[in-house]
């Protein structure tokens, strides 16, 4: 009997809640909370680093060196591997050579995952019954067969791949590697660069590790830091974000949109308390949203200024320091 009637407390708290906070985002025209996570974001809302894009495929296209995408948690690592995926199978390198991708995303893999995992990644076949090393081993055939005769290098994209099991590396440090010196040999023509490409993610903690423990991949791969986001690219952010709960994504203009209700000093002091990470931006303006929604139930005013922000990033500044 008590336990109904905290039950109902409860649930009424949280409608009137929900009530409110939808209260705001229909006042300023949204169909949903421009704030919402999304489990496969829609690529209209990406922020694009143009720059940076472009200092990742050269990489790639020059073959010298592979790539670690190092960033805190939310930085947009993820996002940049998909920009990336979605460029290089369009471009060639000096050579002429096209690109085949292959994307990783699982991770607390062990050997034979991370061997499947590669090979349904680039659609090599394998048998289930199969060794990762006679896995591993048709992957290293295959990407040579590509090399040869489709004039195609490999280029695989590696999530947070610190987060996997050890031995999993053995077959990325082999694939690093190719061509084999046996390889080499048997090949008429000169085989003299690598053939495949890891492009890797992972935070710099990670990336330390991977130098004491894995010199031999470390060696040979840059380290890239993920940008944070300027305060530009930070108003964008949520102007795409506000755009796309009002159903207008389409008509976005980079150079003319709307914050409001967020004025840019409140967009300012949470790109500085987010430190330009995007998944932090995105926390913190949905608190906004939380303080913005009451003003709005209470005085009819959904504006986001200085205030609500400064409240909001002094209440966050806590915690975004404990998760990071
Ligand atoms: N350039 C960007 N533009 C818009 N949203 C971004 C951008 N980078 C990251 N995000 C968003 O921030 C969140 C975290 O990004 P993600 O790429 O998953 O970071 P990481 O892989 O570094 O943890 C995601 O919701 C993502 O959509
Ligand atoms: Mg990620």
């Amino acid at each position: 009997m008590t336990i109904a009637i905290h039950e109902s407390a409860l649930i009424r708290h949280f409608n009137t809640r929900k009530e409110t906070l939808r209260m705001w985002e229909e006042k300023i025209g949204c169909r949903f909370s421009p704030f919402r996570g999304f489990k496969m974001p829609d690529s209209r809302l990406y922020v694009e680093h143009p720059d940076f894009l472009d200092a990742i495929v050269d990489l790639v296209l020059t073959n010298e060196r592979h790539i670690f995408l190092r960033g805190t948690v939310g930085s947009g690592k993820s996002t940049l591997m998909l920009l990336a995926l979605r460029d290089l199978p369009t471009l060639a390198d000096r050579r002429g050579n096209k690109f085949i991708t292959g994307y990783v995303g699982m991770t607390g893999l062990y050997e034979k995952q991370m061997a499947a995992a590669i090979a349904d990644s680039l659609r090599i076949k394998y048998r289930r019954s199969w060794e990762s090393s006679q896995i591993i081993e048709a992957v290293a055939e295959e990407c040579l067969r590509r090399y040869i005769e489709e004039n195609s290098r490999t280029a695989l994209f590696i999530e947070d791949v610190a987060d996997n099991q050890e031995a999993a590396f053995h077959k990325l440090r082999f694939l690093a590697d190719l061509p084999t010196e046996e390889m080499i040999e048997e090949h008429p023509d000169p085989l003299d660069e690598p053939i495949v490409t890891l492009i890797m993610s992972g935070t710099a903690e990670y990336w330390n590790a991977m130098l004491n423990f894995l010199p031999q991949i470390a060696d040979r791969t840059e380290p890239l830091d993920v940008p944070p986001l300027d305060d530009a690219k930070a108003k964008e952010f949520i102007g795409r974000r506000i755009a796309y709960a009002r159903g207008t994504i389409d008509e976005f203009d980079k150079k003319d949109f709307d914050i409001s209700p967020f004025s840019d000093e409140a967009i300012e002091i949470i790109n500085d308390a987010a430190g330009g990470n995007p998944r932090d931006i995105r926390m913190l303006a949905r608190g906004c949203q939380q303080v913005a929604a009451e003003n709005l139930k209470q005085r009819g005013d959904p504006a986001v200024g200085r205030e609500i922000a400064s409240l909001v990033a002094d209440a966050y500044d806590t915690i975004l320091r404990e998760v990071r």
